[in-house]
């Protein structure tokens, strides 16, 4: 209640179209009852939201988290919230090809349809490699995903029409040049290791431009999103005050999944494939990202080091 006596919180039943407090673009409100998502990382912060959104809407939301562990309080908090909701699990450590592997092969023998795969997870500031032994913050945010996705391709292309959501960030603007031979080893200095996740954020705009003119031709569509500063626990790194000063000035988790949403959903930008986006809007990425044959690089240097893992059939 206000102060005035008056009832402030809305439910989301009774939520209007227009519901808009914060003034950020909104994603449309369109009816996603038969249509199913996954959503990597979606125990947390924009992924949570975007999870929320789906179905909100009605949609099947296969919930993807590290562990089921991690993953139930924030499924009961959702199951709570829209009770008629299809919630499903989708487990797996990210950084761990075979364990992405495992996990495709499972939602691929289940059969039943995917109509959007979005690739939120990510991490930033981590040191170490991977179980595979690459640079852990490359594993988990381009190479676990970029497996995860060519694997369920055929599922896709047979549910379309389907989206494919990287989401990245407007960091990629300030990287340089991807270190090709540098993405096996960690990385020791705090510094080096968010440069790296720019470099991956790169790498995630790159591989939906290379994505979408692999699959021109078909009904899947690709977007790479930014989803704006947004107060998660993606800072978690960064030591308090600091955090908690600027954390204050960033967007709540519900905003800042407004523009992966609207990629996943919006029925008018369905054939607006291989573009960035920001507060819900296309817009050019780096010049970096606009580079084809960096893309058809990072595509044979993503294929080599699966292979090495999982063998010369794996993709
Ligand atoms: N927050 C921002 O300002 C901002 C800005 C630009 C772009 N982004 C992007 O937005 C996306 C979501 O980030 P967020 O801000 O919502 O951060 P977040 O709350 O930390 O969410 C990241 C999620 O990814 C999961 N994850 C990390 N490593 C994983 C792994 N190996 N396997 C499976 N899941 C894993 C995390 O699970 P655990 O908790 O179990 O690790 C967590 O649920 C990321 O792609 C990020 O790059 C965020």
């Amino acid at each position: 209640m206000s102060r005035t006596g008056h009832r402030t919180e809305v439910t989301p039943e009774e939520r209007p179209d227009t519901w808009n407090p914060s003034g950020h673009p909104r994603a449309p409100q369109v009816d996603l009852r038969g249509r199913r998502f996954l959503v990597t990382g979606a125990a947390t912060g924009i992924g949570l939201a975007t999870a929320d959104g789906l179905a909100e809407r009605g949609a099947e939301v296969l919930f993807g988290a590290r562990t089921w562990d991690r993953a139930s309080p924030a499924v009961a908090w959702l199951r709570k919230r829209h009770p008629e909701a299809s919630i499903m699990p989708f487990s797996a450590d990210l950084s761990n090809l075979r364990e992405v592997d495992r996990a495709a092969k499972e939602l691929l023998a289940a059969g039943e349809p995917l109509h959007g795969l979005i690739n939120n997870a990510a991490i930033a500031g981590a040191r170490g490699v991977s179980a595979d032994g690459f640079e852990l913050t490359y594993a988990t945010n381009h190479l676990g995903p970029f497996l995860l996705t060519e694997r369920l391709l055929p599922l896709l292309e047979a549910s379309a029409p389907s989206r494919i959501v990287m989401v990245t960030s407007h960091w990629h603007f300030d990287v340089t040049g991807i270190p090709w031979n540098r993405l096996e080893r960690p990385i020791r200095s705090p510094l080096a290791r968010l440069k790296r996740y720019r470099e991956t954020k790169l790498m995630n705009v790159l591989y939906a431009r290379e994505l979408s003119r692999r699959l021109k031709g078909t009904k899947v569509s690709t977007y790479a999103a930014h989803p704006g500063m947004v107060a998660s626990d993606i800072w978690r790194r960064i030591p308090q005050p600091l955090r908690g000063l600027f954390m204050g000035f960033m967007l709540t988790p519900e905003d800042g999944a407004q523009t992966q949403l609207r990629c996943a959903i919006d029925p008018t930008i369905e054939g607006e494939s291989g573009l960035y986006w920001k507060r819900t809007q296309p817009h050019p990425p780096s010049s970096l990202a606009q580079d084809d044959r960096l893309g058809d690089r990072l595509r044979e240097v993503s294929l080599t080091h699966v292979r090495r893992v999982l063998g010369d059939a794996a993709i």
